[in-house]
């Protein structure tokens, strides 16, 4: 067979087609089903078709419904044991012989299925054949060791696994984005010298956000500041119609957070965008989670009291909804 793993399957149409037909079959499924609670599983479609047009090296703009970086990471909340093992490759082996992929097609992705859900369960000693599969999933392996390295503040084998993944632009963002996150010195020093040595960096998204949204969300000043300073968009938006500001808001309670809002209002943020499903303002989603210090930057900045989201709500509405009482009362005097 000539030509990718991924060509050999279909391209990026045959990740979807094998992955709406596998969750067709877990949704039927007395063991699988159960860790799906929810009626659609559109999610669950959507992000493995991602990774599986990631992981096979297709088309990045079609990889930005992924959550995670990290295999073991986006498992680690569910307990998988043998049992849940098997039952995932009953239905995974169904789905391809279902598909009617070539014989060659079939036995590869038999095998590297039979390996990665063995290692999902913990086992290390995976072995796969085929050989652009074996090296992409070699690739995936560290990741994982990338993101542990990360959590566990190994900091120097965190930043050379990282620079393994240069030519993965959203890979990639996505770990400098967990390397900001980390805070440490070193790490802030390398995310900053790969910022200034490659500028493409600033415009590739992991998970349909850029560098300057997850900077924003985990409060990282430094980084927001470099992202900024290289003239980053400060209104740009993620792929749920949300800006670095609403990011913030929503999700940063560490001190740094009222500056980091102070920044991005300084750079041109707009205080009053308003995007997405619930048409929520930064000033909504302060309210929401009780992020005092962030709301009165956004209040002093202009950010309107009467906003109204899509459930006709103003902030303080919010505050009150959520039971935060401080930030309700602040908003109440002002
Ligand atoms: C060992 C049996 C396995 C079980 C029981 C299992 C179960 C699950 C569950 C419950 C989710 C969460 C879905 C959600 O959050 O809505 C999930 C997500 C996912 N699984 Fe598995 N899984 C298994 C093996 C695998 C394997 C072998 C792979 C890849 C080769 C894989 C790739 C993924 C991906 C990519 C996601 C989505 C994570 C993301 O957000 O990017 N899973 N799995």
């Amino acid at each position: 067979m000539t030509g990718s793993f991924l060509e050999q399957i279909g391209g990026a149409k045959g990740c979807r087609r094998l992955s709406t037909e596998f969750y067709g079959r877990v949704a039927k499924d007395p063991v699988l089903r159960p860790f799906f609670p929810g009626k659609s599983m559109r999610c669950a479609i959507n992000e493995f078709t991602a990774f599986l047009i990631e992981f096979l090296g297709g088309d990045e703009d079609l990889t930005q419904d992924r959550w995670w970086l990290s295999l073991r990471e986006s498992h680690a909340r569910f307990e998988i044991g043998v049992a849940e093992r098997n039952a995932w490759l009953a239905d995974m082996s169904a789905t391809i012989d279902a598909i009617g992929f070539d014989a060659e097609s079939v036995g590869d992705l038999r095998q590297f299925f039979e390996q990665a859900s063995l290692y999902i369960i913990g086992n290390e000693a995976t072995e796969i054949q085929n050989r652009d599969l074996a090296s992409r999933w070699s690739a995936q392996r560290d990741l994982d060791r990338a993101i542990n390295a990360i959590r566990a503040g190994r900091e120097d084998e965190a930043m050379e696994l990282a620079t393994r993944f240069r030519s993965r632009p959203s890979i990639f963002v996505g770990l400098l984005a967990r390397l900001s996150r980390s805070g440490r010195p070193d790490s802030l020093r390398f995310v900053t010298e790969e910022i200034l040595g490659d500028s493409s960096v600033i415009s590739h998204r992991f998970g349909g956000r850029s560098l300057l949204h997850y900077a924003s969300g985990s409060g990282c000043l430094e980084i927001v500041t470099v992202l900024l300073q290289q003239g980053v968009d400060p209104n740009a938006l993620d792929r749920g119609g949300h800006t670095p500001l609403y990011a913030v808001a929503n999700e940063c309670g560490m001190e740094s957070g009222p500056h980091v809002a102070r920044a991005l209002i300084a750079a041109g943020a707009d205080v009053n965008a308003h995007g997405g499903v619930t048409r929520a303002t930064a000033l909504h989603m302060a309210a929401r989670r009780g992020h005092v210090a962030i709301a009165l930057v956004l209040i002093e900045a202009g950010a309107s009291l009467d906003a109204i989201d899509s459930k006709g709500e103003t902030p303080v509405d919010r505050a009150v909804n959520c039971r935060k009482h401080e930030i309700a009362k602040l908003l109440a005097d002002h």
